[in-house]
């Protein structure tokens, strides 16, 4: 039983960014009471059902914020098959940490998730890492071939929350239009990873002036864009769901906002280092900058910033991509792809964004916490009386250098490396039991 006070409630499912104070009953939200009042000990004490405040723990907010527990709808866990990069476990340590209380775990392990008996596999590893909630997300297509559907019903039941063959485009218009029909069935949205393999070729960074001068070759914007074209007029023909993750470049923004307008069921997310990093920014001897979709121009950015802003796209994910430091040693353009992100996404664009005015914090938490839990229908997204409390103490002074020893993470491929941050969740809590507590995991006893 918890008594949260003067805290400052960012709740944009309920439209609050007030002071507030909540109590919390088996791992709900019992009640919570906004603005100035203060709750009396006598209702402390009615709604817990206890009859001495010494069985209530209480924590005092004062000067920070509290938010609901942030939903990433994408991440890269690699277990089963490559655990020497994450596993979930680790994966979900990293997860609290950065503030995420839940995650939607893709598909691209060794073997892919296209089995039922690997969807569970994924949603038991998750319970038992005890953190964050874990959703597995299972592949489209079986071995993510590109060709044969998986049995979307049945990896639902397992526990699937959404498809995808993420890391790969589905290059055939005709797999994804059938599984855009199939995946209705199930009223879970299809993620699609948005690359023309054809254009994509063999690129390292995006195509322009910055991979001409450092030498590498690049992936056009059009390999993307020209996939969000097709996957949006698909969901429009079908009146299937569609996801695009990890969008890019303008031209993709400006599709799924006149495919908006048309009416067709998508949504986008947008990755912070897509907002916080750009082709310009790439090092060649750093692959931690090496990332599919490649970061973007200038232009692009801006143009992304703007369609989150004017809600042409839904949310924002980490695509928290971890690899070993052996693998990322590379050189650039053998080095894989990804960016770990889980425990810096927060803080980087709190200080980039929040702290530069470019974006409120109310807007902040929609986007990551009420829009991608609505549009997964996942429990949470908001801290409503009823609701699961999952939360996030968000202490906005404080100040951090990532290094390799403090990430939870296995891995250690971020641009963030030994930067300082500003603005990270100190307390962290999952259905109502802390599991972080002053930036450390909370250990099982
Ligand atoms: O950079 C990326 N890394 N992009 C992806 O789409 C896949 C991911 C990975 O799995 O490493």
């Amino acid at each position: 039983m918890l008594w949260l006070k003067n805290v400052h409630l960012v709740d944009p499912g309920q439209g609050i960014s007030d002071k507030a104070s909540l109590l919390i009953k088996d791992g709900k939200v019992a009640k919570l009471c906004r603005g100035e009042k203060q709750l009396t000990e006598e209702e402390v004490l009615m709604t817990l059902g206890v009859s001495e405040l010494k069985d209530v723990k209480q924590v005092d907010g004062e000067g920070k914020f509290l938010f609901p527990g942030l939903v990433d709808a994408h991440v890269h866990f690699r277990e089963p098959g490559q655990e020497d990069k994450e596993d979930i476990n680790s994966g979900s340590r990293a997860a609290v940490r950065g503030g995420f209380t839940s995650v939607l775990a893709m598909a691209n392990t060794q073997p892919v998730i296209d089995t039922r008996a690997l969807v569970e596999f994924v949603r038991l590893q998750g319970e038992r890492a005890g953190l964050a909630r874990v959703y597995p997300v299972a592949a489209v297509t079986k071995g993510f071939q590109g060709r044969e559907l998986t049995e979307m019903v049945d990896l639902q039941k397992g526990g699937a929350v959404a498809f995808s063959d993420d890391g790969l485009g589905i290059q055939s218009a005709e797999t994804m239009r059938l599984a855009l029909e199939y995946a209705k069935l199930t009223g879970c949205p299809l993620i699609s990873h948005c690359e023309d393999t054809s254009l994509a070729g063999q690129g390292v960074m995006r195509k322009g002036e910055a991979s001409a001068r450092l030498g590498l070759k690049g992936i056009p914007a059009s390999a993307e864009s020209v996939m969000v074209a097709r996957d949006a007029l698909l969901a429009g023909e079908t009146g299937g769901k569609i996801h695009i993750a990890h969008v890019s470049t303008k031209e993709s923004v400006w599709v799924i906002r006149a495919a908006k307008k048309l009416g067709i069921d998508i949504s986008a997310e947008v990755n912070p280092h897509h907002l916080l990093l750009t082709d310009e920014d790439v090092q060649l001897t750093n692959s931690s900058y090496k990332v599919n979709p490649p970061l973007p121009s200038r232009e692009d950015q801006e143009v992304l910033l703007e369609g989150l802003l004017d809600g042409t796209l839904d949310m924002l994910a980490t695509d928290h991509a971890p690899h070993t430091w052996e693998e990322k040693m590379r050189p650039f353009a053998e080095a894989p792809f990804g960016i770990n992100g889980l425990e810096t996404a927060l803080a980087a664009l709190w200080q980039e964004l929040v702290l530069k005015d470019k974006i409120k914090p109310e807007k902040l938490i929609e986007l990551w916490s009420l829009n991608p839990a609505k549009r997964f229908a996942l429990q949470g997204g908001t801290l409503k009386a009823g609701s699961p409390a999952d939360m996030v103490l968000f202490d906005p002074e404080w100040q951090e250098r990532v290094t390799a020893e403090s990430l939870e993470s296995k891995a250690q491929n971020t641009p963030f490396l030994e930067k300082e941050l500003q603005g990270f969740p100190i307390m962290v809590w999952v259905g109502g039991k802390l599991v972080m507590k002053n930036r450390k995991i909370v250990e099982k006893q």
